[in-house]
């Protein structure tokens, strides 16, 4: 894959030369109906001028997503000034600059350029408060994290494809000052971390099921490993079979391709203290999903090749958290699995028993990722997880329930949960918490062995899929994350391309680090 190159230059961007300048602009009105005023990100008089006109003409609002571009701007050494639009000045956060960076990205693209400048948020007319809220190392990470979720494109296997992916990214400051200088610069090695992670995530997940076969997964997940000095052991069938993972060998068994799966283990650089926790990270990975017996309906079916995007998630996060390097133990267990019908497949009605021990009738063999996780949550824990987090396109009854905005969020534990829900709104990521009380235990009770792979009816379908899930963590605290509405984007938006969204990365980071002794 080619990599976008990032750079720092401490300097007025005025001065700086580059075939596209990106300055930010926030509109600082006060109330709903006021006249926007658009105002610009930037301490430099020489880029305000040459913006002035355009400002206050009234054609430009500073929403968020908005873009202005000006060609030849007087007094710059850019050959052209986009002004990206970050919205209300009262609701700027590091977040709001991510999706800046991305809209300047998309639009550099959509232009063919590929060499490109952003000048770093800097600012005169806002109030110390609003300033607080755009901290310059998370600023500067998510900036250029931003920056490569954007420049991701879909169209690998286009034979017309006109690479229009960015060569170089530069990142203009400037402040003077040393400590600042050192925080931008920390947020910026973050950010290519984070950055080229979830790029690396969104290709997996873009690639088709012909190509990305759970062993050709494995393959990838290993050579990411050994690039960046972790463990990875890629097992198949007769690991499977030694374990007893009878429900992961379940939906295995009408393929005629190999199972995955793929343990991944990071381990801090000195032993970590008695009582750190270890993190066990859990991916749904099926590379492609029929539904199996219980066969889908042809419409959309194509769009099954994402069903592994939470592997995707957890492969992509491993590879952020080596480079990252948090003191404590990370795990991550995938498993990775084809959902076909065949005379081999599995059945409605079977009776699988899984590698604890709990039994589960089939009732539709749809419901296959539920039944992969529960042995990859059972495997992590037998591992050593203390913590437990999967990530899942799970349930298409999430998307009915939170539609493309929110992922679905189950957790069985208070402070963990608090911990994520933290991790999230640091990383800009939303996760909307539903419910999976003992109460709704009854949805999956089965009449003929422990449990039943669906709910007895269509009502709260995300929910049954976390209880079930529930089940084989027993009293480990533990995060579900539901990702089946998010992790492909069908309409694509100004700081992102139809296509893989590289969901879930970002927080799951964050969530370890979070839950981690500090340096
Ligand atoms: N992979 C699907 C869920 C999905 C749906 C992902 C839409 C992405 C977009 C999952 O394996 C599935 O088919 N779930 C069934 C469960 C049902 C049979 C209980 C579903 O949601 O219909
Ligand atoms: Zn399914
Ligand atoms: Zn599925």
């Amino acid at each position: 894959m080619k990599r976008m190159i990032t750079r720092i230059a401490f300097q007025d961007a005025a001065t700086f030369a580059s075939p596209l300048l990106t300055v930010f602009a926030v509109d600082i009105a006060i109330g709903k109906e006021a006249t926007p005023l658009p105002t610009l990100l930037t301490t430099s008089d020489t880029i305000s001028d040459a913006a002035a006109a355009f400002l206050t003409g009234g054609e430009f609002k500073a929403s968020v997503g908005e873009t202005l571009l000006l060609h030849a701007p007087s007094g710059l050494k850019c050959e052209r000034l986009l002004i990206v639009g970050l919205g209300k000045a009262k609701l700027l956060s590091p977040h709001q600059v991510r999706l800046g960076a991305g809209t300047a990205i998309r639009t550099a693209k959509l232009k063919s350029i590929r060499n490109c400048a952003i000048a770093f948020p800097e600012d005169r007319s806002l109030s110390d408060e609003a300033l607080e809220d755009l901290p310059c190392s998370q600023t500067t990470r998510a900036l250029v994290e931003g920056a490569y979720i954007a420049d991701f494109d879909p169209d690998t296997y286009s034979t017309d494809r006109k690479d229009k992916s960015i060569d170089v990214l530069s990142v203009v400051s400037s402040t003077p000052e040393r400590s600042t200088q050192m925080e931008i610069q920390e947020g910026f090695a973050e950010g290519n971390i984070l950055g080229t992670s979830i790029a690396f995530t969104q290709a997996l997940v873009n690639e088709p099921g012909n190509v990305l076969t759970p062993t050709v997964l494995g393959g990838r997940a290993k050579a990411m490993c050994i690039e960046f000095g972790i463990q990875c052991e890629v097992y198949s069938t007769p690991k499977l079979k030694e374990l007893g993972m009878g429900a992961f060998l379940g939906v295995t068994q009408g393929s005629a391709e190999p199972p995955a799966l793929i343990v991944m283990t990071y381990d801090p650089p000195s032993a970590p203290a008695a009582g750190t926790p270890v993190f066990g990270l859990v991916g749904k990975g099926i590379t492609f999903d029929t539904g199996g017996i219980s066969i889908k309906g042809a419409d959309g079916m194509e769009k099954m090749k994402y069903d592994m995007a939470g592997a995707a998630a957890m492969i992509g996060a491993m590879r952020a958290i080596a480079q990252l390097k948090p003191a404590a133990r990370v795990i991550s267990v995938v498993c990775s699995a084809e959902n076909m019908p065949s005379g081999t497949a599995y059945k409605p009605g079977d009776v699988l028993t899984a590698m604890s021990g709990k039994t589960i009738e089939v009732m539709n063999t749809d419901a296959e990722g539920r039944l992969v996780l529960a042995d990859g949550l059972h495997y992590a824990k037998q591992l050593g997880a203390t913590q437990l987090i999967d990530a899942a396109t799970l349930t298409g009854a999430c998307v009915v329930a939170l539609g493309v905005n929110n992922a679905g969020l189950f957790s069985n534990d208070e402070a963990t949960c608090e911990a994520f829900q933290t991790a999230m709104r640091r990383a800009g990521e939303s996760f909307w918490r539903l419910p999976c009380t003992d109460d709704y235990k009854e949805y999956i009770k089965s009449s003929i062995a422990d449990i039943m792979n669906t709910g007895m009816n269509r009502w709260g379908g995300a929910i049954s899929g976390a209880m079930f899930l529930k089940e084989f963590v027993g009293d480990t605290p533990w995060i579900h994350l539901d990702i089946a509405g998010v992790a492909w984007v069908e309409n694509q938006r100004s700081y992102i391309a139809k296509g893989p969204s590289g969901v879930a990365v970002r927080s799951i980071v964050e969530w370890v680090r979070e839950l981690s002794p500090k340096p």
